[in-house]
């Protein structure tokens, strides 16, 4: 039977709404995201929506996972477009609370995946994972879904939800999702609508940075160190852009790697401008 459609903005509204659905049996899917939904957050809700009797979308710009320098007021916000895009795609409720809901005055309690924050985008984003780690298991506790979806796009911050799962004993099944991207390759993101028209033509770089090292890999190659030369040298053919960091590691530890046996996470974190843009390719994969 079709749920009517309707937008949660209480926690314990929602709560009791996805504790009834459990009840009469139904499997529940979530899709977390902080809105201004792109066909990367769409191939989530498809997924999701492929397994599950209720898929809920959830929209909460997380203040607690962005550094006092970074976006967060100019953060893209579109509700209604994203709750438009969202339905087409098929989701039965959505799940879009304030800051004032998330974090009641008093809220202290952080969750911290101690290694897996520290190097790669934790390094230039102190307290960024623990604020995602907070929001996702509260956000899961809220729900307690059967599966929740995530993207590829963000690999380390997949990794970090992955263990946040395992080490709280959360009854969920994390599911990632591949990346989407444009045609030139670059891997659709929110932050895609700050570039300026140079700067979008510049971005592709990246990708075909990542594809030059799993070129690279495919031909045999298997020191880290070259295979992180690889991708800087070839980013730094585009002159404006300026490079946060270029990692070759082990996919699970997010170690750097000095050789790669079989697997390794391929990654960068680039500016162009003000915009920070990362992505990345698993090497040794499928
Ligand atoms: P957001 O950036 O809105 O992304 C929501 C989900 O969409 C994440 O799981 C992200 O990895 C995925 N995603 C983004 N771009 C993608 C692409 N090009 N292809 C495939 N998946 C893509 O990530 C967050 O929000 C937040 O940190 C959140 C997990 C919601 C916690 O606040």
């Amino acid at each position: 039977m079709q749920l009517p459609f309707e937008i949660f903005r209480d926690p314990r509204a929602m709560r009791a709404k996805a504790e009834d659905l459990r009840r009469d049996g139904r499997r529940i899917a979530v899709v977390p995201t902080m809105g201004a939904l792109h066909d990367g957050h769409v191939a989530l809700l498809r997924a999701a929506r492929g397994k599950a009797d209720v898929v809920i979308l959830t929209i909460f710009v997380n203040p607690t996972q962005f550094g006092p320098q970074e976006d967060l007021s100019r953060y893209p916000r579109d509700e209604a477009g994203d709750i438009a895009k969202a339905r087409a795609a098929g989701i039965d409720l959505a799940f879009c609370p304030d800051a004032a809901a998330m974090y009641p005055p008093g809220s202290q309690t952080f969750v911290e995946v101690r290694a897996l924050q520290q190097p790669l985008c934790g390094a230039s984003r102190p307290g960024h994972f623990a604020g995602v780690a907070t929001v996702v298991a509260k956000l899961l506790n809220i729900v307690q879904p059967t599966r929740a979806y995530f993207g590829q796009k963000d690999a380390q911050q997949s990794v970090v939800i992955r263990r946040l799962v395992r080490d709280l004993n959360l009854p969920v099944e994390v599911i990632v999702a591949p990346t989407v991207r444009e045609a030139d390759g670059l891997a659709l993101s929110s932050r895609n609508s700050y570039l300026t028209p140079e700067q979008r033509a510049a971005a592709p770089v990246i990708y075909r940075a990542l594809t030059v090292a799993r070129e690279r890999f495919a031909a045999g190659e298997r020191d880290a160190g070259a295979l992180r030369e690889a991708i800087r040298g070839a980013l730094a053919t585009e002159p404006g852009l300026s490079i946060d960091y270029v990692s070759v590691a082990e996919p699970m530890t997010l170690r750097e790697l000095a050789r790669v046996e079989k697997t390794a996470l391929a990654s960068t974190a680039v500016r162009l401008g003000a915009t920070r843009l990362i992505d990345n390719l698993v090497l040794g994969a499928g």
